[in-house]
């Protein structure tokens, strides 16, 4: 996707409520994170200066615009063009955070992430997650049957994605999860997000 074109499509949603839910969940972290599916850096701001962070993002043009924003972040941010694959060149057990902002929605296989993620964790890691799902009811229906399309013109995007359920299968502590309604951004009209700790390092 074009990384300016995604700044610019997202840029009020952004601005009105993704952007405070970063900063609470992103600025607080310390030491070792990485950041899975960058896009173009819109966490980059949030992360504290001091923090070593190592950033996956397998799109050349989303990663370009990325590196653009290195430079205003006080951390020291390592950019690598890789999907959640590059989680694998980690050792394991090396990292305090991952980070998982709207990217559980595009990616292949959730669970293999998540997998992979909880991997890299110490065990008092935390995963910190935004993401929009799959809503309730009518409107839940709705995005069913609107997914595919919406999975050809969003670049792979799932609407219809159950993410809490997939988050606490691989052993990830899901009470703290809450949920942001956006009425006004039909078809996506919640975002869950949390600092969610590991259950149980091993098993799932
Ligand atoms: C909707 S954007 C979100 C970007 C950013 N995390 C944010 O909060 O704005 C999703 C990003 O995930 C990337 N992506 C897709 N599949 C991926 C995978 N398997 N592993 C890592 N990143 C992936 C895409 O290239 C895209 O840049």
């Amino acid at each position: 996707m074009n990384g300016y074109f995604y700044d610019v499509a997202t840029g009020l949603v952004e601005r009105r409520v993704i952007a405070p839910l970063r900063q609470g969940l992103i600025f607080p972290l310390r030491r070792e994170i990485v950041d899975v599916g960058a896009g173009t850096g819109a966490n980059f701001r949030y992360f504290h200066p001091g923090t070593h962070v190592v950033a996956f993002e397998p799109d050349p043009s989303m990663a370009r615009r990325a590196r653009s924003k290195i430079a205003h972040s006080g951390a020291r941010i390592e950019l690598r063009i890789a999907d959640d694959s590059g989680l694998e060149t980690l050792p394991s057990e090396s990292v305090d955070a991952v980070v998982m902002t709207l990217v559980l929605c595009t990616v292949d296989d959730p669970i293999s992430t998540l997998r992979r993620a909880k991997r890299v964790l110490k065990p008092a890691g935390t995963l910190i997650l935004i993401e929009h799902v799959r809503s309730p009811g009518t409107v839940g229906r709705f995005q069913d049957f609107i997914a595919p399309a919406w999975r050809r013109i969003a670049s792979g995007c799932h609407l219809d994605r159950e993410t809490v359920d997939a988050v606490g299968s691989v052993g990830f502590d899901v009470a703290g999860v809450a949920t942001k309604r956006l009425p006004k951004f039909f078809p996506i009209q919640e975002i869950i997000y949390g600092r969610l700790p590991l259950t149980a390092k091993d098993g799932a």
